[in-house]
């Protein structure tokens, strides 16, 4: 008989992505549900990746990661936000940025300490809390525009407030972090023991010329930062589950004890690969503009539906209200266009832990127009 045992994250079930996925693939829907390219990724990284391995590049690489990729970033950093990062001590390569996230949390935290988290938020985050005996404090991003209410930050710290969760551009909603919002970060933090944790793996992917707000631009607020980064997006390869974290001297020491018990080194051959293709900008740069003519061909053809859009500043995402099709809650209402309709998409309640339901749902536009085209012509029938 299987031993019992005591569930550590004992409020976790099966997650809405993997509910809508599944439910996409039994009615044969189109899956705008799910954030990951269907396109293909550039032929000129996966050849450089078959040259890595030709070449023998395929025994461990160092636990914080292979140099030159490590330079490269660094290199990237100065050129985007012109920030001094070193390569040898503030930078370690992590399979994924969800994984960058994790072991931040995992290094600093401890039981009962309290981290400020923004709902709606990307699905691990609460999860990280609790897992490390920590509790998160839940704050709503104001609801149509989902933008941090600082005030209402300034009134949950407490004594215990060890950390503030950022992500910008955001899952699901794709607002962004503005000036306004750092200046407010820094007079809360500053002379305070709080720490941040940044999650930026869309940061090429802020559209209409405006500019990203990266933590890595503030050396004061890098101090208490970890920011964390994601391969997998920047090259439409979310299957490489290939990141970084960037952090200060003192904090990235304590994040590599964590990290080499773990993982201990990432798959060597991709991490030589991106440091050759990360020197050429044009293949960072060119993202924002291809994926912000994807959301707005996708938005453009969900105007002859009685769909309401709420503004993507970034992102592979953009949120629609239903208001105006049906007073069903979001669940419900997308499960029925996935079995009905044929298009999966993901209610936006399932990023709150108490289940807000602001009749709106998130589409992934991050696809080929035929598929944008295919699915607005069935969302048309609504
Ligand atoms: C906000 C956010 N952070 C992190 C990740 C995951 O990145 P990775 O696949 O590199 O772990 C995602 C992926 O959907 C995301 O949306």
């Amino acid at each position: 008989m299987t031993p019992v045992i005591q569930s550590k994250l004992p409020d976790v079930g099966t997650t809405i992505f993997t509910v809508m996925s599944a439910l996409a693939t039994k009615h044969n829907a189109i899956n705008l549900g799910q954030g990951f390219p269907d396109f293909p990724m550039n032929q000129e990284l996966i050849a450089l990746v078959n040259e890595a391995m030709k070449k023998n590049h395929n025994q461990y690489v160092p636990m914080q990661g292979y140099m030159p990729l490590r330079e490269s970033i660094a290199q990237k950093a100065k050129f985007l936000y012109g920030s001094k990062i070193n390569p040898d001590t503030q930078i370690t390569i992590t399979p994924g940025g969800t994984y960058a996230i994790y072991t931040a949390l995992t290094t600093v935290l401890q039981p009962g300490d309290e981290v400020i988290v923004f709902e709606p938020a990307y699905d691990s985050y609460i999860p990280n809390v609790e897992i490390n005996g920590a509790v998160p404090v839940l704050i709503n991003l104001d609801f149509p525009d989902y933008k941090i209410d600082w005030n209402k930050v300034r009134q949950k710290i407490t004594p215990k407030t060890r950390m503030i969760m950022l992500n910008s551009p955001n899952n699901p909603t794709g607002s962004v972090l503005t000036e306004h919002d750092i200046a407010e970060l820094r007079s809360i933090v500053t002379n305070t023991k709080i720490l941040i944790q940044s999650d930026e793996v869309y940061e090429h992917l802020v559209f209409d010329n405006i500019p990203h707000q990266s933590i890595l631009r503030y050396p004061d607020l890098m101090e208490r930062a970890f920011v964390s980064f994601s391969f997998g997006k920047v090259y439409n390869c979310t299957g490489w589950k290939l990141g970084y974290s960037i952090s200060s001297p003192e904090l990235m020491t304590e994040f590599r004890k964590v990290h080499q018990f773990n993982c201990f080194s990432c798959h060597s051959p991709s991490q030589v690969a991106l440091a050759t293709f990360l020197q050429n900008k044009e293949s960072y740069l060119s993202l924002a503009p291809f994926m912000q003519n994807k959301r707005d061909y996708f938005a453009d053809m969900l105007k002859q539906t009685r769909f309401t859009p709420l503004p993507s500043y970034g992102s592979y995402f953009q949120c629609f209200k239903y208001d105006r099709i049906s007073d069903e809650s979001d669940k419900d209402f997308s499960m029925r266009i996935t079995k009905e309709y044929g298009v999966a998409c993901i209610p936006v309640s399932a990023f709150y832990k108490a289940g807000t339901d602001n009749k709106v749902i998130r589409f992934c536009f991050c696809k080929k127009e035929e598929t944008l085209q295919e699915a607005a012509n069935r969302l048309v029938k609504l």
